[in-house]
């Protein structure tokens, strides 16, 4: 395949990017680095800065390279911030799909895959969530994402387009290379495990627990968590449904729910490190579990997990120990 990866140089997108190679596509990257590395780019892919509203640039991309595939990671994606500037969310992340779309029918690309997010669900009614269940976002950024997958399967139902739609959970670890991983540019890291590890590694005081009175095994958030690379692999099987015509929307979840103390035990007892902490008041808007299966990936897809929670913060560990950018 010859693939057009936007945020390919950002974290789930430079996995992509390095799982495509390594199964031998053509890769070329869109990224405008605002939260992505150069560094993050593989070498024998192409990267194109710029942005993915860019009518002009994306016109050039896909007449010089012969692009047959998209794979759409390029997006704003923090929360809190898109409670602040929900017009700006709604601009880079809605706005940028229609572009894209018009791009791609400008060029005749059929297929693309689209990195979308267990916030379009909002708190769940069912535990494990099933695709098909009810989807209510509890903030700006889960609606721009659910309006990207309404957007998306109605340009691909009107324009003959082939689409896959992935819903992450929580997703962490770092590709066996040591090449690359989560980095935030200076940024303040956000997700559990990174924080975790940044606790266990001296590099904050202490990680805080939001809450410890929701109605859960020992009143922690509960989440599922995924190897960055097992998700990585699951684009390049969504890439190659769309190459065959088929389109579908799945759950990326492992089925597992860990709770937030759990997290920090787990770590602890497999780096042998003491994970300062304390617990803090609950945050707005988290709810108390967030778990899914991967059956339908795995059945239409043939997705596996390969890498469990040990793995995951190993990666992590490995990664933030010897950071290259
Ligand atoms: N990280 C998670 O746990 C998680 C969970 C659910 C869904 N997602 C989704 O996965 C995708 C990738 O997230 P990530 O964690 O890799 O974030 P990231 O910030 O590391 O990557 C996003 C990339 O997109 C680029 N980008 C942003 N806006 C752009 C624009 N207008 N034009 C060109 N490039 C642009 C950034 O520079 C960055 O490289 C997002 O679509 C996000 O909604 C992530």
């Amino acid at each position: 395949m010859r693939v057009l990866v936007t945020g390919g140089s950002g974290y789930i997108g430079s996995h992509t990017v390095y799982e495509l190679i390594r199964d031998g596509h053509q890769v070329f990257i869109l990224d405008n680095l605002s939260t992505g590395n150069k560094e993050g780019a593989h070498k024998d892919a192409i990267l194109y800065k710029g942005d993915q509203q860019d009518s002009e640039l994306l016109d050039k991309i896909f007449k010089e390279n012969n692009i047959d595939t998209v794979i759409h990671c390029s997006a704003k994606l923090i929360v809190p911030e898109s409670v602040e500037k929900p017009i700006t969310y709604f601009e880079n992340n809605v706005h940028g799909v229609a572009i894209l779309l018009e791009a791609m029918k400008r060029h005749n690309v059929k297929n693309i895959v689209f990195s979308s997010t267990a916030a379009v669900y909002g708190e769940p009614k069912n535990i494990p969530i099933m695709e098909d269940d009810y989807k209510e976002p509890i903030n700006p950024y889960g609606a721009s994402k659910l309006s990207c997958e309404w957007l998306i399967k109605a340009a691909a139902n009107a324009h003959g387009m082939n689409y896959v739609i992935f819903r992450y959970f929580n997703v962490a670890g770092a590709d066996a290379s040591g090449e690359i991983g989560q980095s935030t540019k200076g940024r303040k890291l956000t997700h559990l495990i990174p924080v975790v590890i940044e606790a266990a590694l001296g590099l904050r005081d202490k990680m805080s627990i939001f809450g410890d009175d929701y109605d859960t095994k020992d009143g922690t958030c509960v989440r599922d968590y995924i190897h960055v690379t097992d998700l990585a692999k699951a684009h390049v099987l969504g890439a190659k449904h769309t190459f065959k015509n088929k389109s579908g929307t799945f759950n990326l979840g492992s089925k597992n729910g860990y709770s937030v103390k759990e997290i920090v035990s787990e770590t602890e007892r497999v780096l042998g490190i003491k994970v300062p902490h304390d617990i803090v008041k609950r945050r707005d808007g988290d709810p108390s579990t967030l778990v899914a299966s991967n059956d339908k990936a795995a059945k239409i897809l043939g997705f596996k997990i390969e890498n469990n929670l040990e793995k995951i913060i190993k990666s992590d560990y490995e990664w933030r120990r010897n950071k290259k950018f």
